[in-house]
């Protein structure tokens, strides 16, 4: 069994490229309490993030709202390579009892990603952790701090990485995203 693992990992390594990925299980932060999904909804500029081979673009912002059915749309933008790219999605809150742990999908043929709220305030800042298990042996993560301006002050950036670091979330490798002359005109 210990001889297959060890033969699969050189496999499932590609999957990850691009990605933050470390040895051992997820860490399991504390989420936002009593986490409430309406003063959530509306627009979250992206300010720092774990590196994401889906997100190489800046001006990266999203846009959550609430359909008819209760799911939350999705909208994430960003600019590369001068073109806007737009990708739509669908977040559900999986357990009512835990609301800030909420799951993102982007097409219906992958299953919901992790979009856990662990920390914010809904009007300035928004602190996004999701983790993924590979075998229990290692874990992909993805950290992100959202903000509702393009620009955040450096403390509260500082800040929000000791909430991250608190929760064993290793955010050394956090870039922050260029969210210069997003606005036009272009
Ligand atoms: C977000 O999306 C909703 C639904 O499509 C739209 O009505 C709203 O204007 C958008 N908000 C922003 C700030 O763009």
């Amino acid at each position: 069994m210990m001889v297959m693992i060890v033969f699969l990992i050189p496999l499932l390594l590609p999957l990850a490229s691009g990605q933050t990925f470390r040895w051992g299980p997820c860490p399991t932060p504390m989420v936002q309490p009593n986490f409430e999904i309406n003063k959530y909804l509306g627009k979250w500029y992206e300010i720092e993030k774990l590196p994401a081979s889906f997100e190489k673009g800046k001006c990266i912002e999203a846009n959550y709202s609430l359909r008819p059915d209760n799911t939350i749309e999705v909208l994430n933008v960003q600019t590369y390579k001068g073109k806007i790219r737009k990708a739509e999605g669908t977040a559900v809150v999986q357990d009512m009892r835990e609301p800030a742990k909420l799951g993102v999908s982007f097409s219906h043929f992958t299953p919901y990603a992790p979009y856990w709220v662990l920390s914010t305030d809904y009007n300035s800042i928004s602190l996004v952790y999701s983790c993924t298990d590979v075998l229990r042996l290692f874990h992909v993560d993805f950290a992100w701090i959202l903000s509702r301006s393009r620009i955040l002050p450096a403390e509260a950036v500082y800040h929000a990485k000791e909430i991250f670091s608190r929760d064993n979330i290793d955010v050394s490798k956090m870039i922050p995203t260029d969210q210069q002359g997003c606005d036009g005109p272009f």
